[in-house]
Formats: C-alpha cells, sequence, structure tokens
C-alpha cells in the first residue's frame, strides 16, 4: 500500500535547496505571526514526484480512458485550447485591467456571448454564472425580478420541476424562493402533460426542463408544454446540461423557453469534474435582459469593447468580475474550431449513443424503447432479481475493465439505473470495447455473481464501504495521535466525527 506523504517525511529532508536570501525578514504582527512551523511532510524532491505520479497514475480520467458519465458530458478536451488559454495576455490579465488594456478579452467574450445567443436561439447572454446551478439560480432571480417588475410576485410563487430533474433543480427552485412543484413522467418518457395541466396556473412563476430529459429522451409535448406554461402567464427555465443532444439542430429559445444555462464545461469542452472548473452562462429572452446580473460585455458605437454597469433592473452581480475567463477562452476556442460545423457533433454524440443503445438492450432491460440522443438509461433490474447483480455492481465491475463507471441510480424513476453518455469524442472501436466489457459482466453475474459482489479486484482501492465514507468523512489528518514520527505523524487513521 502506498504510504502517506507525512508517513515518507524524515527531519530535515527538502525537495531542493535554494541559496539562503539574504533579505531581512519581514516584522509580521504578532496577532498573525504563527506560534510554530507548519507542519508539513519533509520529503526530497525524487520522493516528492514518483509519490504523486504515482498517486494521478491511479485515477481515472478522460486522458487515460473512457469516461462514459451520463450527464455529465465528460468529453476529450483538445490541447490547443489548452495551448490559447496559456497565451500570456489571456493568463496574466489582471481582473482589474482597466477596459483599454483588456480589449482582446472583452472582445472575446463579446463574441462568445454572440456565439451561445445563436446555439441557444436567445438573444441576450451573461457570462457571470460560474456553473450549471449557479446558472440555474440566476435564471430563477430572473424570474423573480421580472414578476417583481409586473407586481406579480406575490401571486407567482410555483416553480413546476419533473421527477426526472437533477437534483440542482430543486435546489435551485428553494434558493430562489419558489416552492416546488413535481410533476410525473409518463409512460413514453415525457413529461406527464395530464398530470401537468393540474399544476399550472395563476400561482404558477415558470417550468425547470430539462430537453433531452436525463432519460436521454427528447420531449414529444414541447410544444403543447409550451402552450400551457406560456398561456398561463409563466416562463420557462431550459437546464441546458444537455444540449449536447441538440447543437445546430434545435434551440431552446425556438421550442419556447426564456432562458437557458449553458454548462461550458460539459458541452464546449473543458477539463472538469471534482469540482471546477466550470462555466455556466445563461441565456434569455428579449423580455428578462433589463434584469441580467451586470456587468454586461458590450461593444460600444465606436467598435470597442467595454463593461456596462448601468443597468437599474439588474439583479446585480452573481459572481466576482465578469466570470471564469479560463473558461471562455477553451469554449471559444472549441466553438470556433467546429465553426459551421457544429451540428456535426451533435449528430454524432446521438449516433454514438444509439449505437451502444442498440448493442445493450437485449441484455440489459431498457425502461424506455425509444431512440435516444447523446445518452441512455438502462437498467440492472433483471440482473439484480435473477442473479442479486446491482447496477453497483456492474459499475464496479467495469473498473477492473479499466473503464470509469457511468452514473448511476439517476434518474431516481429508474430502479438499478446505469445512464450512459459516450460524446462524439470517442472512436467506435471504444464503444464496442465497453459494450463488450458490459455484455461481459451480464454473463458473470448469471456464472460467477460472487465476483460482481467483491469488484473491483485489479485496482488499487477494493469496493469501498460507500455510506461510512459519506456519514463519516475522514478530512483532517490527525498528527497527534501519531506519536511515532519524528516531525508529525506515521499513520492515517483519523478519528471519525461522532454522531452523524
Ligand atoms: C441535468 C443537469 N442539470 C444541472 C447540472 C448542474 O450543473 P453543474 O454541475 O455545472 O452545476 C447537472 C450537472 O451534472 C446536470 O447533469
Amino acid at each position: 500500500m502506498t504510504k502517506l506523504i507525512y508517513e515518507r517525511s524524515r527531519p530535515g529532508r527538502r525537495a531542493s535547496s535554494l541559496p539562503r536570501y539574504d533579505l531581512p525578514t519581514a516584522s509580521v504582527p504578532s496577532e498573525l505571526a504563527r506560534k510554530s512551523p507548519p507542519r508539513l511532510p519533509e520529503v526530497a524532491e525524487p520522493e516528492l514526484v514518483r509519490h504523486f505520479t504515482e498517486l494521478a497514475s491511479r485515477n481515472f480520467g478522460i486522458d487515460t480512458g473512457f469516461y462514459p458519465l451520463g450527464s455529465c458530458t465528460m468529453k476529450y478536451n483538445p490541447r490547443v485550447n489548452e495551448r490559447l488559454a496559456l497565451i500570456a495576455g489571456f493568463r496574466d490579465l489582471h481582473p482589474l485591467q482597466d477596459e483599454g488594456g483588456a480589449q482582446g478579452a472583452l472582445e472575446l467574450m463579446w463574441r462568445l456571448q454572440a456565439i451561445l445567443a445563436e446555439v441557444a436561439g436567445l438573444p441576450a447572454v451573461s457570462l457571470q454564472p460560474a456553473a450549471g446551478s449557479q446558472g440555474e439560480l440566476t435564471g430563477l432571480m430572473l424570474f423573480r425580478a421580472y414578476f417583481a417588475a409586473r407586481g406579480e410576485s406575490e401571486q407567482r410563487r410555483e416553480i413546476v420541476v419533473p421527477d426526472t430533474a437533477h437534483g440542482t433543480n430543486p435546489a435551485s427552485v428553494t434558493m430562489a424562493g419558489f416552492q416546488l412543484v413535481g410533476v410525473k413522467t409518463d409512460p413514453r418518457g415525457n413529461i406527464d402533460v395530464e398530470d401537468l395541466r393540474g399544476k399550472v396556473g395563476p400561482q404558477t412563476a415558470g417550468l425547470m426542463l430539462t430537453n433531452p430529459s436525463t432519460l436521454g429522451l427528447f420531449d414529444e409535448n414541447i410544444e403543447e408544454i409550451e402552450r400551457i406554461f406560456h398561456g398561463a402567464g409563466a416562463l420557462m427555465y431550459y437546464d441546458g446540461a444537455n444540449l449536447n443532444a441538440v447543437c445546430g439542430i434545435s434551440r431552446p429559445g425556438d421550442m419556447g423557453f426564456d432562458v437557458v444555462h449553458i454548462n461550458l464545461h460539459k458541452t464546449f469542452s473543458q477539463p472538469h469534474g471534482g469540482g471546477g472548473p466550470g462555466g455556466g452562462p445563461i441565456a434569455v429572452r428579449d423580455i428578462l435582459e433589463p434584469f441580467l446580473p451586470v456587468p454586461a460585455v458590450i461593444r460600444n458605437d465606436d467598435g470597442s469593447f467595454g463593461l456596462d454597469f448601468d443597468r437599474p433592473q439588474s439583479i446585480g452581480k452573481v459572481r466576482a468580475f465578469t466570470g471564469p475567463f479560463g473558461v471562455f477562452v477553451r469554449s471559444y476556442a472549441f466553438l470556433r474550431m467546429w465553426g459551421d460545423r457544429l451540428r456535426e457533433m451533435s449528430e454524432v454524440a446521438v449516433l454514438n449513443a444509439n449505437y451502444m443503445l442498440a448493442r445493450l438492450k437485449e441484455t440489459y432491460d431498457l425502461p424506455f424503447d425509444r431512440l435516444c440522443m447523446h445518452e441512455f438509461v438502462v437498467s440492472a433490474q433483471t440482473l439484480k432479481r435473477e442473479h442479486g447483480t446491482t447496477a453497483l455492481d456492474v459499475a464496479k465491475r467495469l473498473m477492473d475493465y479499466s473503464f470509469h463507471p457511468p452514473t448511476v441510480y439517476f434518474p431516481l424513476i429508474v430502479p438499478e439505473a446505469l445512464m450512459i453518455e459516450p460524446t462524439e469524442t470517442e472512436a467506435k472501436e471504444t464503444l464496442d470495447a465497453f459494450c463488450d466489457a458490459l455484455l461481459a459482466i451480464a454473463r458473470e453475474a448469471a456464472d460467477e455473481p460472487e465476483l460482481l459482489k467483491e469488484a473491483p479486484h485489479d485496482r488499487p482501492v477494493k469496493r469501498l464501504d460507500e455510506v461510512r465514507a459519506a456519514k463519516h468523512p475522514v478530512v483532517k489528518y490527525a498528527f497527534d495521535e501519531h506519536p511515532s514520527a519524528d516531525v508529525g505523524p506515521s499513520a492515517v487513521a483519523a478519528e471519525a466525527p461522532k454522531g452523524v
């Protein structure tokens, strides 16, 4: 087992030996000064590099393998994006640089806004939100501002969210101060329109919908849904996490939506996962533009670019400065690379998903037997009933076949769900190898179910107790419990918090 970096520590070892500096020691106010030096691991440089390289080599990542995490759109990120994000003028730009000295960056943002407006089919864009979930919250804050300006904020309190929604949707509804109204899914995987009709009225502020949904299905009644909400004077929010399915093919604005967030880190490529970095710009219909966050990135009459703070009805800022700029550079590069072929990106993503679905649907249960969009949901329900093999067992065993598992147990309405999203960046051989692995696992479930219960077998970390990990997280190294260490600790254990 790999030792912790603290366990490799030996007093006095250093990663490099630089000449002693001869500058006077700065005087630190006593209330800010440390009482004792920080307890850092002391190791030589080769040990340090080997330690972290070894740890990194244990990780799954899109650069090392297929990562079919449904809804997360883990596509390969072209290296050219990184090269461009590292251009000194972009990389070293200070966020407080005056507008005259930041014309290139402002132009890039303005152009990105224009492309996103075109893709969304909605005229005005704010790049500020830093993630899809923050885009959701911002969009709902615009709903509030809009109804407040119309004197309807007391009346319109409810947001309708389908039972297939991502967890951030109901969370955003609550954070924005609205009340959540759930709506069911019908037997074809669409919103149940009859259920919906009884839930929309003068009290409704709007709908939040992911289309295609988290089942990977395009809602067949989207025009009727639009009539129901707009007919009741309510607004429509499009969760754009699944935009990878429809770019250049259909647009949220044309479907009738008033706001959409776009997960730049999914659809338009960014290395993401583990909490960042991300970008969740929103595009909105003209009636909502006055309420967008400030500053707006604009082009002035003389052709220069600037920041406009003069928006009296704005909801204010939702993030520092103008948003996550490095993310903008990568997405802009990615979008320009596809150019007017962007539609192909989505077409290939949808084709890849349907190819895999066709290979798997005889072996795994298919809850809604339709053509899918860029992702699909199958279920391990029969494997569970017949052999005791769960979706979790299948996912864990996939790691032995060197694949990152798909999303599991989501959406919540599908028992033993496996949600698979290949994206457009994978070769047919990779798709086949992944399907072969899933088919082989189904055979193993019949022949050797115990093998799957213990999986993974060939990874550095075996099956973890995920409930314990969630309920008793050990987030701090316990120095003082390990007196054997010369400098700090020699073992890993830390006491779990009590009573969680
Ligand atoms: C359907 C859906 N909506 C919203 C989100 C939230 O996006 P973000 O992770 O950028 O906050 C996700 C993220 O996984 C998602 O899959």
